[in-house]
């Protein structure tokens, strides 16, 4: 029984520290896309350098993104699991209930709203923006579509750092004591 007990905690606590490494990879990342590539590929001096270098960059970086959203979702239900809640909680409402659940609640409608986007942003608007791009670098179709793309971004950017501070309040509570 301890044995059994000590090899769910390990199981638990390695399944934390990979939903916090996947926010730090997850997080990071795109802050970087944010705060340093895109404005350096703005430069004007980069113009010609600048869409195939982005292209390169972001199909790489959509499939970090998205192995850490897996993550998030797998580690996310193996915690849940250690705190006691099954599939079942989910249909029968006990997962929904109290501080926790109504957090909880709010933080995966969030998540599927980061998943929808992404979706669009990685698949759809992204490529074609930087299709366009990489076919006429000033022109202003790209120019369009780039700046729609941009703002998906920073919305999941700014959904990230919410969800984040959920998980926060999901453990420790938005009340002392
Ligand atoms: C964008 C995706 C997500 C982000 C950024 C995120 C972030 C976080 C953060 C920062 C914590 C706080 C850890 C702490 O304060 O100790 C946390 C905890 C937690 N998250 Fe997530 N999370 C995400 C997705 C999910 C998903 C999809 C699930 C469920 C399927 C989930 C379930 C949990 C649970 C159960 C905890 C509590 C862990 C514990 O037992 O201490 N998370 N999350």
């Amino acid at each position: 029984m301890l044995v059994h007990w000590n090899a769910m905690h390990a199981l638990y606590l390695a399944a934390v520290w990979l939903h916090l490494l996947a926010l730090a990879v997850w997080l990071g990342g795109m802050l970087f896309l944010a705060l340093v590539l895109v404005p350096a590929t703005r430069r004007p001096e980069q113009r010609l350098l600048a869409p195939a270098l982005f292209h390169q960059v972001a199909t790489r970086f959509r499939w970090v993104g998205w192995a850490c959203l897996a993550l998030f979702i797998v580690t996310g239900l193996i915690m849940l699991g250690y705190r006691g809640y099954g599939l079942a909680d989910a249909f029968n409402g006990r997962l929904w209930q109290g501080a926790f659940g109504h957090t909880l609640a709010l933080k995966l409608t969030l998540v599927a709203v980061i998943l929808a986007i992404s979706a669009v942003h990685d698949f759809w608007l992204g490529p074609r923006a930087v299709a366009q791009w990489q076919r006429d670098p000033t022109g202003p179709a790209g120019q369009r579509l780039r700046r729609q793309a941009s703002w998906i971004g920073r919305i999941t950017l700014l959904l990230a750092l919410v969800v984040s501070v959920l998980g926060v309040l999901l453990v420790r509570g938005w009340v002392a004591g």
